[in-house]
């Protein structure tokens, strides 16, 4: 089969193809081809997959594009990982709101509004393009903020599942702790994309999380940088986002004090760009371990050889509600278990979500239906709307100011303004 993915010219990429060479028996890839507009990205990242697979002993031949037009064709599923402005734009993101006092963070609160806002229509030109070159492929999603992005891409009726590595994150740790391998765990997971909560740990079928609380509740606490006791009354295990809305203030002030992600992925990314520029060099660079994306070629291999080989088995993706919880609307996007077949994704029966998470998810997959209203139809107002609804925003006066602030700053990126 051949695989394309938008935005191959990430410097994530390698991790991707490590995954891919090490996977091979569980999906074949005859051609991996990598598109991407930035030619000086897609050389040195290209020249690095193909050393990797070699290495590997992988035949897959590794082509470039710097359009979908020249790339996509005859391709079984493609990959979207792009981001756009790069780590510039994120940049923005993630400074602009801490000068409202707002936690600045790529896909929470208002910079993930501000990346929503300029990523939706990007994404839903490539996507278009995309169906007529390859009508039957499936469009994987890793682009952020994922929840709004597949939703603008289902709304849109395309063939699109979003995913996410942290649900996948846990299911090794866990599994790694418990010295079992990691298809012998499935994770309780609910919420949307960058807010959920693991409620419960299955391991052949017995639930292991208040054992694994217990026995490691406090160093689980300390990686997220949440209070153990919180962990412990709640029985939960929170994905570390939920760290910007239980430790909003104290992330404020920690981030006013030093330099922000995107400054940080930057300089790694020329590092990176360097090495994979390196002849010498043909295994993944132990920097990229650096990056939040550990596991995601897992995740994205695992994924598409259930859509193509229709295998039936349960996987946690961004997928449409239904009926899965039912305080949201049917077309909201969840994060949550589900069976997949080359039919798509089928969530799972979730619990009922107890009110202490229920009213966050219903708050903040509101807002995300107004901020996909924004970056679609655009306007100031709308933007001001969708900051209104949000959890972490929220006050009148901050919305408005928030709103242009982001409006100004983004101008570049956006058709509208
Ligand atoms: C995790 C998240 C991704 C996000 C990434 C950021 O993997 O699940 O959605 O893009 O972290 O990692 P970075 O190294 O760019 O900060
Ligand atoms: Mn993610
Ligand atoms: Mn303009």
């Amino acid at each position: 089969m051949k695989l394309a993915v938008v935005g191959g010219g990430s410097t994530y990429t390698p991790e991707l193809i490590d995954g891919f060479a090490r996977l091979r028996d569980e999906l074949p890839l005859s051609e991996i081809t990598l598109i991407d507009p930035d030619e000086h990205r897609l050389g040195p990242v290209s020249g690095m997959a193909r050393r990797m697979l070699a290495r590997a002993g992988h035949p897959a031949v590794v082509s470039t594009a710097t359009t979908v037009e020249d790339g996509v064709a005859g391709a079984g599923a493609v990959l979207f990982q792009l981001r756009v402005g790069g780590q510039a734009a994120r940049n923005v993101d993630e400074t602009l709101p801490l000068r409202c006092g707002c936690v600045g963070q790529e896909t929470t609160g208002a910079g993930g509004l501000a990346k929503a806002l300029r990523t939706v229509p990007v994404v839903l030109d490539l996507a278009e393009r995309v169906r007529r070159l390859a009508p039957d492929a499936w469009i994987v999603d890793f682009t952020n903020p994922v929840g709004i992005v597949t939703r603008a891409l289902l709304d849109a009726g395309h063939r699109a599942i979003g995913l996410c590595n942290v649900a996948i994150g846990f299911q090794r740790r866990f599994a790694a702790g418990l010295g079992v391998p990691p298809e012998r765990i499935s994770l309780g997971h609910v919420g949307l994309n960058h807010l959920t909560w693991v409620r419960s740990v299955h391991l052949d079928g017995r639930d292991v999380l208040p054992r694994i609380l217990a026995e490691h509740g406090d160093e689980i606490a300390a990686d997220l940088g949440l209070p153990a006791g919180l962990l412990r009354d709640l029985g939960v295990v929170p994905s570390y986002y939920l760290r910007y809305f239980y430790a909003h203030d104290e992330v404020v002030e920690e981030q006013r004090s030093k330099p922000s992600r995107a400054a940080e992925v930057a300089a790694m990314e020329s590092a990176l760009l360097d090495l994979y520029a390196d002849a010498a060099v043909d295994t993944k660079p132990e920097l990229l371990e650096k990056r939040g994306g550990a596991f995601y070629s897992e995740a994205a291999v695992a994924l598409i050889a259930s859509l193509v080989n229709d295998r039936g088995d349960v996987q946690v993706v961004n997928t449409r509600n239904g009926g899965t919880l039912p305080f949201l609307d049917a077309d909201a996007v969840v994060e949550v278990p589900a069976r997949i077949t080359a039919a798509g994704a089928v969530p799972l029966p979730v619990e009922p979500l107890e009110p202490l998470y229920r009213g966050l998810v219903a708050h903040v997959s509101a807002y995300e239906s107004l901020a996909l209203d924004a970056a679609l139809r655009g306007g100031e107002r709308r933007v001001r709307d969708a900051l209104l609804a949000h959890p972490l925003v929220g006050q009148a006066s901050l919305s408005d100011e928030l709103a242009r602030l982001l409006v100004e700053a983004g101008r570049a990126h956006l058709p509208w303004a």
